[in-house]
């Protein structure tokens, strides 16, 4: 019988080298796409997927996240005398939606290193793991997707996309077959390869559900690509003693942890806001 799969383990302790100077002394996670930070459209995804126990695992100057999943008293006070009811119900329910662990991550040794700091909290259950640079709207939630099939199979599951040629060596990229019922089983994974060493144009980005095998497997994986312990050297691991399926993903999706992803995410979510997205739609067109 598989577990129920509540927990959702978030890396978010990453220096933000990629959009400094907005990150110098502001988590990523923290960017605002039109009114929300990165880290709760994240944290909305695991919710409407069934997670709700979640795993932060943090590093120095991320305070502003635990903050921001806090009660803040005094806001809320203020908001209700002032009779902001909209904005008062808004802010109340980011504080009561999740219950957050935070686990710090010491030193910056890899995404694997991140995902084993939060082992002792995992326990001995199926997880979920969630980037949440990678901003991905879909009509069925992403983590939900993997979670239909982890429930079918009880085995892990990643998330993938078809990416060009010339971005192969940004992702981790995965070697796979088709099974007679439809599934993608995959057999290998490279992580950050050369185009001539790239199995596939198949990209792994950035959620995944775990059997608890992988965090023992990531105790003892040895640093790999750029030095640092690598969450796709576990994985393919993993794949080689018990089956590991992939999902080639339904939604749109964006890297929001660089500057130009970040502001297509801001025009997709700002054009279709409820409250915003008519006059911003204007404001495209008048721009032509
Ligand atoms: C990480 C993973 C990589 C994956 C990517 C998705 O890399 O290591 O396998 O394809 O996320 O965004 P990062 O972008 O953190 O370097």
């Amino acid at each position: 019988m598989n577990n129920p799969l509540k927990k959702i383990i978030f890396p978010t302790a990453g220096l933000g080298t990629r959009f400094l100077p907005a990150t110098k002394a502001s988590p990523k996670e923290m960017l605002t796409i039109v009114d929300k930070p990165l880290i709760q459209y994240g944290v909305e995804e695991a919710l409407a997927s069934g997670m709700n126990e979640i795993i932060m695992v943090t590093g120095r100057g991320k305070r502003a996240i635990e903050d921001h999943f806090d009660i803040s008293a005094e806001l809320e006070a203020n908001l209700k005398a002032a009779g902001k009811n909209e904005i008062y119900r808004e802010v109340s329910h980011i504080s009561r939606m999740v219950e957050v662990v935070y686990v710090r991550q010491k030193q910056a040794l890899g995404l694997g290193h991140a995902v084993a700091c939060a082992t002792h909290w995992v326990g001995h259950e199926a997880f979920g793991v969630a980037l949440a640079d990678e901003l991905i709207i879909a009509e069925t939630p992403v983590m939900q997707q993997l979670r239909q099939v982890y429930e079918q199979t009880g085995s892990s599951v990643i998330g993938l996309m078809q990416v060009p040629a010339h971005l192969v060596s940004r992702y981790g990229i995965v070697k796979a077959s088709q099974e007679k019922d439809g599934l993608l089983r995959l057999q290998d994974m490279v992580e950050k390869p050369q185009i001539e060493e790239a199995p596939s144009d198949l990209a792994i980005i950035g959620r995944y559900i775990f059997t608890p095998r992988l965090l023992e497997l990531l105790a003892d994986t040895k640093p790999g690509k750029q030095g640092e312990i690598q969450l796709t050297d576990a994985i393919a691991r993993l794949a080689k003693e018990e089956p590991v399926y992939g999902v080639i993903i339904e939604g749109k999706r964006f890297d929001a942890g660089n500057p130009l992803g970040f502001l297509m995410a801001n025009v997709e979510l700002g054009r279709t806001h409820h409250k915003y997205g008519e006059a911003f739609t204007d404001f495209l067109h008048q721009l032509g």
